[in-house]
């Protein structure tokens, strides 16, 4: 067997894995693939980038460190985000599901596309502290990767946009679309009394921002949490300096929600306990609550029981056991 990545058959990808179609009752998604067609080996290249600390300046540190997969991308029971030196971050590490359908990312949506994203982590000196030109340098002189962009792309060459495309290829095609909820919505499977409810309940309380089948309406809301006073996180006021948009956050998906505490921008609540109770808090009008949380949701231990019923039919077993997302080297 080769010692190429992409050869050892156990991670061996195929034209038929790099395939895409839009889920069933899925919208159109914003990041088109066209521009970018995924091919086996642009998926691999990305793969291999993504789980290799290269990306990072002293070579401790890559994407997926804090992206694991079994968090569905998230990163497990870490509430902040760790990265070079042991350095602590700001913010909560997302999950990494259904990416091309999202308007914007980050917590704060500073970044509108898809193949600029990892420039942030890779420049940030609390992430992987690298610079792009450097890291390019370093994958020339790689023998390996020079045959895998070779291989991936027409022009053959080790540069940054093509870096950047083949990491789009393996992001864009981490899709969540096979939970039992989307079972349910197919018709293959049903879900139980409890489950049932809570999705009612869900429908009337969470849908105007949680919003099906993405589970996000891509907006950003604050959702009344006093602000921590180590981190002096503002959200989206941080980046276009308005007030009225102190404490806003992305409205993040729930798929996967089961695996991927602890929850909120900082990790604050390590349960789905924590996070209904706080929805049912009434808030001042000084603390910046979204209109529709001001007065509390209102929900009764029995209603808090069956929506989390319910959230954990958003979890994706086919999700987060593909193969095609592994760590080739076993790491992750
Ligand atoms: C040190 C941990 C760390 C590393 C390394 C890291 N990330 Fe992240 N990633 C995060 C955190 C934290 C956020 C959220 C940041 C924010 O909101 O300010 C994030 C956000 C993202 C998002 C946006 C998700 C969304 O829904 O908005 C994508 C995509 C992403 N990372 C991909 C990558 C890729 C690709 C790499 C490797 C080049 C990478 N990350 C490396 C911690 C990390
Ligand atoms: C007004 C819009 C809005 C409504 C209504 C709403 N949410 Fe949220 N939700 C958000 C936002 C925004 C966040 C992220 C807040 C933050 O991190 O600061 C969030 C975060 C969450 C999280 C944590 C996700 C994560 O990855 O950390 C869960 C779980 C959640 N909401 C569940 C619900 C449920 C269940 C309901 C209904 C009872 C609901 N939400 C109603 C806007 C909303």
């Amino acid at each position: 067997m080769g010692s190429f990545i992409g050869d050892n058959l156990y991670f061996k990808i195929t034209q038929k894995d790099v395939e895409f179609t839009i889920p069933n009752g899925f919208p159109k998604p914003l990041y088109d693939f066209k521009n970018n067609n995924p091919t086996p080996a642009g998926f691999v290249l990305g793969r291999k980038l993504f789980y290799d600390p290269i990306l990072s300046k002293d070579s401790s540190i890559s994407c997926g460190f804090c992206h694991q997969r079994i968090a569905a991308f998230a990163h497990i029971d870490h509430p902040l985000s760790h990265g070079i030196n042991g350095l602590i971050g700001k913010r909560n590490v997302p999950p990494l599901q259904n990416l091309i359908w999202n308007t914007s990312f980050m917590w704060d949506g500073r970044i509108n596309h898809l193949e600029v994203q990892p420039l942030s982590p890779i420049s940030n000196p609390i992430e992987m502290n690298e610079t792009i030109g450097h890291i390019i340098q370093k994958l020339q002189r790689n023998k390996e990767y020079t045959v895998m962009f070779k291989a991936a792309f027409n022009d053959s060459i080790v540069n940054s946009k093509n870096m950047l495309k083949a990491l789009a290829q393996f992001t864009g095609l981490m899709i969540s679309d096979n939970s039992r909820y989307d079972k349910y919505m197919r018709g293959e499977d049903t879900l139980s009394a409890t489950e049932l409810k809570g999705l009612q309940l869900f429908r009337d309380k969470c849908e105007q921002c949680h919003k099906e089948p993405l589970f996000t309406d891509n907006t950003f809301r604050n959702t009344g949490l006093a602000p921590d006073t180590n981190l002096h996180d503002s959200g989206v006021a941080a980046i276009n300096g308005q007030m009225k948009d102190m404490g806003k956050f992305k409205v993040p998906t729930l798929r996967n929600i089961e695996m991927t505490y602890p929850y909120m921008h900082d990790g604050r609540f390590r349960t789905l306990k924590q996070v209904l109770d706080h929805y049912t808090q009434k808030f001042t009008r000084e603390s910046g609550a979204d209109p529709i949380l001001v007065k509390g949701i209102s929900l009764s231990e029995a209603d808090k029981t069956n929506i989390i019923a319910f959230l954990k039919t958003l979890s994706d077993q086919t999700f987060l056991h593909d193969r095609r997302f592994a760590d080739p080297s076993g790491h992750y």
